[in-house]
């Protein structure tokens, strides 16, 4: 069924992007070869080699039983080339993972028809996805195209995020921490998307496109140069998190957001609202917004996704102890989780924790400053991280284990041997194996 409309659309996007595609068949791991080649040679440390078959042999690389690229996971590879947009031939594609690298040049401007979760975060896309034409953005994905165009620079993220049919199945994207610029445009529609970051950018204009997503729950848009009056987010009935720190919104801030049903944090800081800030009620617990950064820190495993919901962490949220009295905080133990990101400053928030237990997950950067505001600090368990930096002053009589399984990290102090007292309680508290 690798019909000829394929290859007319082949031949024509080959003429579309003069020089940026290079694809003369469309198996999907000759794809794979050539889109690797742009990336850049930092593939090879992923066995990402010509003469091997990806489906095969390349690290990070998964495909069904067809033979098609379901998955590409390369995060950190250090590429530092570009991301063709002959990537869309790999028409199975659920799940493309380019964080924390440093590619460069536009988004890739083509519909990934299949495309469930997208992470291209912390890269150095330059956001001017090259703008197709009015006739490419309505072909139908097997229809020809047959007006190419030489593309204007747009310098904004309307061709790569325009009217969701392009990308109908995005439930998850991630964008954050790159240099986008420009507005959203209206035309960025999606039915399914839940999970949407566009934190850190250069973006502009309105926030208006956020009505487009009816299945929202998480939208962060922190960091950014937003402007404008916040809309309507009474469709918004599923949306738990949103973050909207760090622009230039204006006007008031809307009733109808404190009235989402779901809604568990919020940020508005650092914005030009007028008039009283809203109050939220009592459902948003300070407690639940903090500890829903520091979820936020671990980039939201599907994990805690599933047991961090509603407003009492005390009454069962997975790694969250509490005192007797189920009203206080006192540890958090997600030991061996798997946990990507970082250790969300957040964390200094919640001062009555005795204990922060977080080895053997896959956590890098520092760990923040705020964890010296935890009074009442007993342990501090980061080994078996990636965590690098030097280690804060901790509170008096806490311990700290950091310097085993992590490459970089300084102590201020040697490190200290534990308490018996303080082994009782972790041990009693968290049913912790110290093996
Ligand atoms: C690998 O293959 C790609 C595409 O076929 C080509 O552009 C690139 O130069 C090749 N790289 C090496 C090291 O042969
Ligand atoms: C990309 O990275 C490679 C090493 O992986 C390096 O040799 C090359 O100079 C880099 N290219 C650019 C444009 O930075
Ligand atoms: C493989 O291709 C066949 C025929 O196109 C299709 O019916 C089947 O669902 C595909 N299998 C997978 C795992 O995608
Ligand atoms: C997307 O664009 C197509 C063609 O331009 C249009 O027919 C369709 O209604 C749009 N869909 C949405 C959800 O806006
Ligand atoms: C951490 O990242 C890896 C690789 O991308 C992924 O397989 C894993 O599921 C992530 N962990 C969590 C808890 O989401
Ligand atoms: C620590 O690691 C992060 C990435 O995880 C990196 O950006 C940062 O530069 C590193 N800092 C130091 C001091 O090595």
């Amino acid at each position: 069924m690798r019909s000829i409309a394929a290859a007319v659309a082949v031949a024509s996007v080959l003429l579309a992007v003069a020089g940026g595609s290079v694809v003369t068949n469309r198996d999907d791991e000759h794809v794979l070869h050539v889109v690797a080649a742009a990336l850049g040679p930092a593939g090879r440390s992923l066995n990402w080699d010509n003469c091997t078959r990806p489906c095969q042999d390349w690290e990070g690389v998964s495909c069904n039983a067809n033979g098609s690229v379901v998955g590409i996971s390369a995060r950190g590879a250090g590429f530092n080339g570009t991301l063709l947009e002959d990537a869309h031939y790999l028409r199975e594609l659920h799940h493309l993972d380019l964080r924390d690298n440093d590619i460069t040049g536009p988004l890739p401007d083509v519909p990934f028809l299949n495309l469930k979760t997208l992470h291209l975060d912390c890269n150095a896309f330059t956001a001017v996805p090259a703008g197709l034409s009015a006739e490419r953005e309505a072909a139908s994905p097997t229809s020809t195209r047959s007006k190419p165009t030489t593309p204007p620079i747009t310098g904004t993220l309307s061709a790569f995020l325009r009217n969701g049919t392009a990308y109908a199945n995005l439930v998850h994207v991630s964008l954050a921490r790159n240099r986008l610029t420009g507005p959203v445009p209206a035309t960025f529609v999606s039915k399914k998307l839940e999970h949407l970051d566009l934190s850190d950018n250069l973006l502009t204009g309105t926030i208006d496109f956020v009505i487009n997503f009816p299945n929202i729950k998480i939208l962060r848009l922190d960091g950014n140069s937003f402007a404008g009056q916040l809309p309507d987010f009474q469709r918004l009935k599923k949306l738990e998190i949103l973050l909207l720190g760090q622009n230039q919104l204006t006007g008031l801030v809307p009733p109808s957001l404190m009235q989402l049903p779901n809604l568990a944090a919020v940020t508005l800081a650092d914005n030009l609202f007028q008039g009283p800030l809203p109050e939220f009620g009592p459902w948003v617990h300070n407690d639940v917004v903090l500890l829903l950064s520091v979820a936020a820190g671990f980039e939201f495993p599907a994990s805690l996704a599933a047991s961090w919901k509603g407003n009492s962490p005390c009454a069962g949220w997975m790694g969250v102890h509490c005192d007797k009295t189920g009203a206080t905080i006192t540890g958090i133990n997600l030991c061996r989780h798997g946990l990507n990101g970082t250790i969300h400053p957040a964390i200094g928030g919640l001062r009555s924790l005795r204990a922060v237990l977080l080895s053997g997950n896959n956590l890098g950067g520092a760990v923040p400053a705020t964890i010296s505001r935890l009074a009442d600090l007993l342990l501090l368990d980061v080994s078996d991280n990636q965590i690098n930096g030097s280690i804060p002053r901790l509170p008096r009589g806490a311990v700290v284990w950091a310097d085993q399984g992590n490459t970089a990290v300084a102590l201020s102090s040697p490190p200290a041997s534990l308490p018996t007292a303080t082994i009782f309680f972790v041990l009693a508290t968290f049913c912790y194996s110290l093996s």
